[in-house]
């Protein structure tokens, strides 16, 4: 399994969909690398790794740390790594800058960033630079703020517009690939008909070229999920029995048992 390259995920548009997780860490790498085309560094791993209520603290240095790691940890995947909110919003080349230091740091293959049309011009400069950039568009949580909540997108005709003009903005300014999350059905569909990029979904429905959720929420490591996250395990349910038998062999002194115990050699 050779690494995947940009426009091997680019000539994906309208064909066999695209599949990507989030991963923070080496070995979750090495687990989903295998399984993936595409794997999202994503400023998730605020909430998810950190525990910050939104991803607006994370930093580039957290960023870069955590996406060399990933890096190290896969062969296959091609890696995203977002731009962490506040390393690119004040313009084309202070966002160059942090997405130069994000690839020198973490040998990724490209980045990504939230927001439409103002930042078009931003994901223009980058990408005509050599840095391909990945878009996202929709419910963009470093917007909660201004957004006021994590709502699904687009049940306006107002915001459909909108949002379908940020989408094509990105897309034409040259994102290689476009992350919608949060949005009605048919907004979600009109994008992926509208864009020559693929289309990563998160919370868009089946009609995008391809799918992304957070590793985290997709393992059923939360109690609480947004209504589009699918569980495919449980792992926190797990963790907490591992745990629990744990502590009871510890203190009943059943563990460690003859086989975890060094003996003197003879
Ligand atoms: O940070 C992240 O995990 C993301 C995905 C949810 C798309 O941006
Ligand atoms: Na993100």
């Amino acid at each position: 399994l050779k690494r995947l390259t940009v426009p091997a995920i680019q000539a994906r548009k309208g064909g066999e969909p695209i599949v990507m997780l989030t991963a923070y860490t080496a070995r979750m790498a090495q687990l989903l690398d295998p399984h993936c085309d595409m794997l999202l560094v994503g400023d998730s791993l605020g909430q998810v790794i950190y525990g910050f209520p939104s991803t607006l603290q994370v930093t580039l240095e957290m960023m870069c740390r955590h996406g060399a790691a990933v890096v190290r940890g896969s062969y296959h995947s091609v890696v995203v790594i977002d731009m962490p909110f506040g390393s690119y919003e004040a313009g084309p080349e202070a966002a160059f800058a942090s997405a130069a230091r994000i690839m020198a740091e973490t040998g990724a293959a490209a980045v990504k960033l939230e927001g439409g049309e103002a930042m078009a011009p931003t994901v223009a400069f980058i990408s005509q630079r050599g840095i391909p950039v990945v878009g996202h568009v929709g419910l963009t949580p470093q917007a909660v703020n201004a957004l006021g909540g994590y709502g699904a997108r687009g049940r306006s005709t107002a915001e459909e517009g909108k949002i379908l003009g940020d989408a094509r903005a990105v897309a034409d300014a040259g994102a290689f690939a476009l992350v919608v999350e949060g949005v009605v059905e048919p907004l979600a569909r009109a994008i992926t008909e509208a864009v020559a990029c693929p289309v990563i979904g998160i919370g868009a429905s089946a009609a995008c070229d391809g799918q992304v959720l957070v590793i985290d929420d997709m393992l059923g490591m939360f109690e609480r999920t947004a209504r589009f996250v699918k569980r495919y395990d449980d792992l926190a349910g797990r963790i907490g029995e591992a745990a629990a038998r744990y502590a009871d062999e510890v203190r009943s002194r059943s563990f460690p048992g003859d086989d975890h115990v060094y003996k003197p050699r003879p």
